[in-house]
């Protein structure tokens, strides 16, 4: 198997830590079978990302073997954000690459430096994704993957924007509806679950994302930066 070094890892807050803790004892009683899990949102920058990060690091130290697959073909911010490189040197075989049957499943898994997490990165660009996951590759390549691994967390764009998570969602065991506090209205969120619904996904919840966000002098030189909590309500 292939290995990638995550190199811009920060340890989680106390706070984001105990967000975590709630979440996963919360999904482990949504249900015996719940091992595969798709993260969506209304819009944009609700925390996606994060929260399926947060997500794998905290079930990967619980002792599961947890895989997060980056199912943003188009916006994925995985390697640049947290410094992932593959340790070969070559460029990641992903998502796309096995999709569009140009890449094998063996090859685009990675084990990471993080015990217990292992990461299926998006790979090359494709033109136009969605129709890659109304097809059996995707399915038979999640069943796959279902025996190989204890929890599957998918991050996935968000639902306002393109249909793509909710092709993803009903081929996994539940779908959860990240939410950034006091950015979108509850109608949005409503609308968004009913689309899921209608779908045939089984909607586990929202998670409440940058709860208690505030702003802080930092150093004394008027840089501000926000602090963000996240909690996970039903
Ligand atoms: N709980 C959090 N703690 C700290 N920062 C956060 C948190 N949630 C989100 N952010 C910040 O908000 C921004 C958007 O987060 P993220 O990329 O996870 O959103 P997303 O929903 O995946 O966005 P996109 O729709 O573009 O994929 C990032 O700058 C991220 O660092
Ligand atoms: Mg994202």
């Amino acid at each position: 198997m292939r290995s990638i070094t995550i190199a811009e890892i920060k340890d989680p807050s106390y706070e984001m830590n105990e967000a975590m803790n709630v979440l996963r004892t919360n999904v482990s009683y949504s249900g015996e079978g719940v091992k595969l899990v798709a993260i969506t949102s209304v819009d944009e920058n609700a925390g996606k990302s994060v929260i399926s990060f947060e997500m794998m690091r905290n079930y990967a130290n619980a002792g599961l073997k947890t895989l997060l697959i980056d199912a943003d073909l188009r916006k994925s911010v995985f390697s640049a954000r947290y410094g992932a490189t593959a340790d070969d040197g070559l460029p990641f075989t992903g998502l796309a690459d096995v999709l569009s049957a140009k890449g094998e499943i063996n090859d685009a898994v990675y084990k990471t430096n993080i015990p217990n997490a292992y990461v299926l990165p998006v790979g090359n660009y494709v033109l136009n994704p969605t129709p890659l996951f109304g097809g059996k590759i995707f399915t038979a390549m999640l069943d796959v993957l279902k025996k190989a691994f204890d929890f599957i967390i998918i991050d996935t764009p968000p639902l306002g924007r393109v249909i793509d998570a909710a092709i993803i969602a009903p081929n996994c065991n539940g779908v959860m509806i990240v939410v950034g506090a006091n950015e979108v209205d509850y109608r949005q969120v409503n609308d968004a679950k009913n689309q899921l619904l209608r779908v045939g996904a089984n909607v586990l919840g929202c998670v409440l994302n940058k709860v208690g966000a505030e702003n802080q002098r930092y150093g004394g030189k008027y840089k501000y930066y926000s602090r963000y909590n996240s909690e996970y309500r039903y």
